[in-house]
């Protein structure tokens, strides 16, 4: 069998980037009679970015009412909530002993901060917290615990799912022994970035996203009409290659019905008119699971419910697991 993994941080709504990227390879994933399927929330990751925490409430209700409605069987999938798992914040100790910090030093994130520290004449480190430097050993720990092989990511967390690989197969190379699985990331070709509504990188950071489900079809269609396109009239040729609002029709059509589109956006089709119709492909998508979405919202209680089971099938596997990482690191004694 082969084990998927996948979460998602709490700290936003889920947009359209997640749910392209992620949410949905992910649930077609544990669809397969040979997948075992673990999805979380990841909500010790959302105290790295947020403090927050009615947001946070807020955003682990809409991100575990999204996995539902796309799809996720609970039933079938392990779904739960990563703070209910103490055995990731032990493995996350362990990982850190082994880490070098000189690999942390590479990590896309903290990078980008101290980055932005130095262009604004700060010093490196000015605001940065120990959490933030951290994230990647977090995250290594999320994986290593359920031995995934497979982790359906955005193309931004390939760095991540690298050093995840890294720390496994370093322990695994000290202790002489093939303790953990090494991950492998499972990127969507087609959609490996999303682009939001300023053709830069859809995301919660640049303000840019087009929520899923939030707002309703009326929000979806004025998200979607706000995307940025060049100046070209109607009757102009459009190049599709160079535009956001082509990337994100393919993203939700099949091949036939973007080869249409990419035709209309050459023959001059006006941007009003190609809006319209991105919109009516992904409302055709959305509108059942945003049914589902609401009604899942409506009561929390169930989700809580549901999570919880969830947590106590996680952790019959997370449990014994770090038992016997104790035992290998001289912890306990052999049993
Ligand atoms: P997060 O919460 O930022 O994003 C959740 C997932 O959505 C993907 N994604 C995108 N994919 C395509 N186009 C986009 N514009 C786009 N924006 C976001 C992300 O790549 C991600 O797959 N660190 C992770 C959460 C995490 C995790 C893990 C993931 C914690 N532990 C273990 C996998 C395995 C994060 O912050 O994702």
């Amino acid at each position: 069998n082969t084990r998927v993994l996948t979460g998602i941080t709490t700290t936003g709504t889920p947009h359209l980037g997640n749910y392209v990227g992620a949410i949905r390879p992910a649930v077609e994933a544990s669809r397969r009679d040979d997948v075992e399927a673990f999805f979380f929330l990841a909500d010790y990751h959302a105290l790295i970015k947020s403090d927050d925490a009615a947001r946070i409430e807020r955003s682990r209700l809409e991100i575990a009412a999204t996995w539902l409605a796309a799809g996720l069987d609970p039933q079938r999938v392990t779904f739960y909530r990563q703070s209910d798992i103490p055995e990731i914040p032990e493995l996350t100790w362990f990982l850190t002993c082994i880490a070098s910090k000189g690999m942390l030093n590479r990590a896309h994130a903290y990078k980008a901060a101290v980055d932005k520290n130095a262009a604004a004449g700060e010093d490196a480190d000015a605001g940065i917290t120990a959490g933030l430097y951290m994230y990647p050993v977090l995250m290594a720990a999320d994986i290593l615990a359920f031995d995934a092989n497979q982790v359906p990511v955005g193309r931004d967390q390939i760095q991540h799912i690298e050093m995840a690989r890294d720390l496994g197969q370093r322990f695994n190379h000290l202790h002489g022994h093939e303790f953990f699985v090494l991950p492998e990331a499972l990127i969507e070709e087609q959609v490996a970035t999303l682009p939001g509504l300023d053709g830069r990188k859809m995301s919660k950071s640049y303000d840019n996203t087009i929520p899923l489900f939030a707002g309703g079809t009326k929000q979806l269609r004025e998200a979607i009409m706000r995307i940025v396109t060049d100046s070209r009239a109607p009757g102009e040729p459009k190049d599709p290659d160079s535009s956001a609002l082509f990337t994100i029709f393919r993203a939700f059509a099949g091949e036939a019905e973007t080869a249409a589109f990419r035709q209309a956006l050459l023959g001059g089709i006006g941007w009003g008119e190609a809006k319209q119709a991105l919109y009516e492909r992904i409302e055709a998508d959305v509108a059942p699971m945003r049914e589902r979405y609401e009604a899942l919202m409506a009561d929390p209680a169930a989700i809580e419910a549901t999570l919880h089971q969830g947590a106590q099938k996680a952790r019959a596997i997370a449990t014994p697991k770090l038992a016997a990482l104790r035992e290998v690191l001289g912890l306990r004694a052999m049993t």
